[in-house]
């Protein structure tokens, strides 16, 4: 069964000074998801945005050809609830969350989806999978950080893969149709390596916006992919 892989950039490392021309720069040149790091400088220690900036960016979110393009909104912040109802409302597609920054994990899930969005859950390094077992049927994503969550242009942790292959039988086992997304100094020469340990959807931020011509790098990840 061939893999449909999906490219995330994560804007943030995109340019903030010109963000609604760099979302559809980067969509026209291959972008599948586009990736949103949100964070509260309390659960880490850093402070990006909030939904204002993805009700500015959502009407940007389409392809060349006026397609949309789904919000894949990650949030790096405590508590979870009420601000996943603002970018819900904001025009989220996804929206995943850290499950050890929420009191009651499957109320967060169910409320995500209760607002007509997409749910998932973030697993950072150390953090172990074991909540999976009593939610895995009730979401649509698993996002494994493959860095400690907070900065881009971190280097790959290597361990992220053998969690990334655990997940991919928990999901391959439950039979539903999860996507499982890596986000953390994903590259053109180990995205591959990443997908072969069973991951379909890539992250990349310092990886694509760092760079003078989009289309090539996504290029040459889907190269990679192939
Ligand atoms: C960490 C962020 C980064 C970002 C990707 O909290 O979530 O992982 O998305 O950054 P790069 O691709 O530059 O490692
Ligand atoms: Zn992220």
């Amino acid at each position: 069964m061939s893999t449909t892989y999906r490219i995330a950039p994560s804007i943030l490392s995109a340019d903030f000074a010109r963000l609604g021309d760099e979302v559809r720069n980067v969509i026209a040149a291959g972008a599948d998801w586009i990736h949103f790091d949100v964070m509260d400088n309390h659960y880490v220690p850093n402070l990006t945005f909030g939904p204002m900036i993805c009700q500015a960016i959502k009407p940007h979110a389409v392809t060349p050809d006026g397609q949309p393009v789904p919000l894949d909104v990650h949030m790096m912040v405590q508590p979870v609830d009420a601000l996943a109802q603002a970018f819900a409302q904001a025009g989220a597609d996804l929206i995943s969350f850290h499950p050890d920054a929420s009191t009651h994990v499957h109320r967060s899930i169910q409320a995500i989806r209760a607002a007509g969005c997409q749910a998932g859950l973030v697993f950072n390094p150390a953090e172990p999978l074991d909540v999976l077992d009593w939610v895995i049927d009730d979401i649509d994503l698993v996002l494994i950080m493959s860095v400690n969550p907070g900065f881009g242009g971190q280097g790959f942790i290597d361990s992220a893969l053998r969690k990334i292959e655990a997940v991919r039988k928990r999901i391959d086992a439950c039979g539903k149709d999860i996507r499982l997304e890596v986000d953390g100094g994903i590259k053109v020469d180990n995205i591959r390596r990443v997908a072969d340990a069973g991951a379909d959807t890539f992250v990349a931020g310092s990886a694509i916006f760092g760079k003078p011509d989009y289309a090539a790098v996504i290029g040459d990840m889907r190269k990679a992919l192939a």
